[in-house]
C-alpha cells in the first residue's frame, strides 16, 4: 500500500511517498526562511511559499521514488489543525489530484499524524499498546493514552501557550530568531540551569494539562530587568528554561502513570521532541518506572514532515476503507481529532 501524502499545515511543504504506514520510499520538505525574521510565521508569506514550491517538491519525490501518480494506491493531506492559508496549498493539490487520477483521498488530522511519527521507520512490532503519548508542538502540548494506532484518548492540554511556542517567544525576547526551539537548546548547552529558578505550573495536585504562560511571562520579566544582555545570560535563561520545561513534563508524566500504570511506552513526539536534552533527560527519567521512552527513529521526524501523514493514513484506511475516496478535502483549521 503506497500512498502519497502532503503536509502544508504551517510552514513547511512537504511531500512523501510511504509504504505500508512505516516505510518511507521518498520525501521532501522544503522549511520556509523566510520567517526568522519576523519571529514568528507570517500566513501570507507561508501561503506564497507553499503555493510557489508544492509542486516541485511533489516532482521530486515522484523523480525520486520513480513511480507514477497513476501507479501510486492512496493519497493523504493534512486537513487541519494549521494556518488556513497554508493548509489550502497540499487540500487545493491533493483534491485536485484525487479528481484528475481518481485516486482514493484520505484527510488527517495534523496531530494524529504526529502520533504516527512513532512508526516511521520502524516495524509495527515496536508500538507497544497502550501507551501514553506526549505531542508537544509549536501549536500543540497533549497528553494522550493510546490504545491502537487509531484509538486515542486525550488525558491533558495546554491551557494557554504550547511549549514550543513558549520556546519560540524566549527566543524572539533574546533577539535569537524564529524558529525558537533549536536555537533556545544550542544555547542551552552553554549554560548554568541552576541559575534561575524559573516558576512550573503544575496546576490542581491531579490534573494532566500544562500552562506555560507564566514561564513565558518570568522569562520576559528577567530578561526587562536585565541591564545588559551578556550571551553569559542568554545561555544561561536558556538553560534555565529548559529545565523547567523538564520538571514540568516529568511531573505531568509521573501523574499520568500512576493513573495508568499499565502503559508500555512513553511517545515523545512533535517539533519540541527533537530537544535531545528533553530526550535524553526523560529517557533516564523512565527507567524508574520500567517504561520505555520511544522518541521518531530520526530527528526530522520530530518536526512537521509529511511521511507521519502518509504513515496515519494507513492507519486510518486498514480501519475504515470508506474513508479513502476520490473526494474535494476542504481545509479546516479548527479540526478536532476523532477517534
Ligand atoms: O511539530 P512542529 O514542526 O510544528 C507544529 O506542529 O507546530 O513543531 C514546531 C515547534 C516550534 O515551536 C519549534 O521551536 C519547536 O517545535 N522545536 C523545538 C526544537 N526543534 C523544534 N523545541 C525545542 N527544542 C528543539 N530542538
Ligand atoms: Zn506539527
Amino acid at each position: 500500500m503506497k500512498i502519497l501524502a502532503f503536509e502544508t499545515s504551517c510552514d513547511d511543504t512537504a511531500v512523501a511517498l510511504v509504504e505500508s504506514g512505516t516505510n518511507i520510499i521518498a520525501q521532501k520538505r522544503v522549511s520556509q526562511t523566510d520567517h526568522e525574521a519576523w519571529g514568528g510565521v507570517v500566513p501570507e508569506i507561508a501561503a506564497r511559499l507553499h503555493a510557489e514550491n508544492w509542486y516541485a517538491v511533489l516532482e521530486n519525490v515522484l523523480s525520486d521514488a520513480n513511480i507514477k501518480i497513476k501507479d501510486i494506491d492512496s493519497l493523504a493531506v493534512t486537513q487541519g489543525p494549521g494556518l488556513q492559508t497554508s493548509l489550502l496549498t497540499g487540500t487545493t493539490a491533493a483534491s485536485f489530484l484525487s479528481l484528475c487520477y481518481q485516486k482514493p483521498l484520505i484527510p488527517v488530522h495534523h496531530i494524529h499524524g504526529h502520533l504516527c511519527s512513532i512508526y516511521l521507520e520502524r516495524t509495527q512490532d515496536d508500538i507497544k499498546f497502550p501507551s501514553l503519548v506526549l505531542t508537544v508542538s509549536g501549536g500543540h502540548t497533549n497528553l494522550y493514552w493510546w490504545h491502537s494506532p487509531t484509538n486515542f484518548e486525550s488525558l491533558g492540554k495546554t491551557l494557554d501557550d504550547a511549549c514550543g511556542e513558549a520556546f519560540d517567544k524566549l527566543a524572539k525576547m533574546l533577539g535569537l530568531g524564529y524558529p525558537g526551539g533549536p536555537v533556545v537548546s544550542q544555547r542551552a548547552t552553554l549554560g548554568n540551569r541552576l541559575s534561575f529558578d524559573l516558576p512550573r505550573i503544575y496546576l490542581e495536585p491531579d490534573s494532566l494539562d500544562f500552562s506555560f504562560s507564566g514561564l513565558k511571562a518570568a522569562c520576559r520579566r528577567i530578561i526587562d530587568e536585565q541591564a545588559k544582555i551578556t550571551n553569559t545570560f542568554i545561555n544561561n535563561i536558556c538553560a534555565s528554561f529548559e529545565l523547567a520545561v523538564l520538571r514540568i513534563f516529568k511531573k505531568k508524566i509521573e501523574r499520568a502513570i500512576a493513573k495508568h500504570p499499565n502503559a508500555m511506552q512513553l511517545h515523545f513526539v512533535g517539533g519540541v521532541s527533537a530537544n535531545t536534552y528533553l530526550r535524553s533527560e526523560l529517557s533516564s527519567f523512565l527507567q524508574q518506572y520500567g517504561i520505555c521512552l520511544l522518541t521518531p527513529s530520526k530527528i526530522e521526524y520530530s518536526t512537521d514532515n509529511a511521511a507521519m501523514i502518509g504513515a496515519a493514513a494507513y492507519f486510518l484506511q486498514a480501519k475504515d476503507p470508506s474513508c479513502a475516496k476520490v473526494q474535494m478535502v476542504e481545509a479546516n483549521p479548527r479540526l478536532i481529532m476523532k477517534n
